[in-house]
């Protein structure tokens, strides 16, 4: 994708830049993600793992945790994620996990406005853009509990 503005080429740099700081010694797959907040902040997270595997935390999920530590779940306005093994050339793009995209389906509920998700190749060359409606259909949220 060519049309990135300056803001969007910037949030793919970063979440770029989080995937040195991935913890992913079985996986090899090092994830990175970083938020827009409202007031242009950046807030990044990166692939956090551990000896009981399933007990690990995606990027994102980190990134967005970070975001409502600091009370701003609702200031997210953008995301970008990007990964790759640690070992390869880093040319696939990235999309979230299911688990990642349900809990982009909460914090896009507290803003109460679309979250765009920005997928990026580990290497960068490659960026696709996405509507979380796109990705998880007929959402399980908190409307569903009425
Ligand atoms: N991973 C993420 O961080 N985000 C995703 O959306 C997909 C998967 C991480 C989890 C695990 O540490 C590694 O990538 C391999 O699955």
């Amino acid at each position: 994708m060519s049309d990135l503005t300056q803001q969007e080429q910037e949030l793919v740099d970063a979440a770029r830049a989080a995937m040195s700081h991935a913890y992913a010694p079985y996986s090899r797959f090092a994830v990175g993600a970083a938020l827009r907040l409202s007031d242009g902040a950046i807030l990044t997270g990166s692939n956090f793992e551990n000896a009981s595997y399933g007990l690990s935390l995606c990027a994102e999920t980190v990134a967005i945790a970070a975001a409502n530590a600091q009370g701003r779940l609702k200031d997210i306005v953008a995301i970008a994620v990007a990964g790759a093994p640690m070992n390869g050339p880093g040319d696939a793009v990235v999309t979230p996990c299911g688990r990642c995209r349900q809990v982009l389906n909460e914090a896009q509920d507290v803003a109460g406005h679309d979250i765009p998700i920005l997928c990026t190749s580990g290497n960068g060359e490659s960026v696709t853009r996405h509507r979380l409606a796109d990705l998880l259909p007929h959402a399980f949220g908190p409307a569903s509990l009425a």
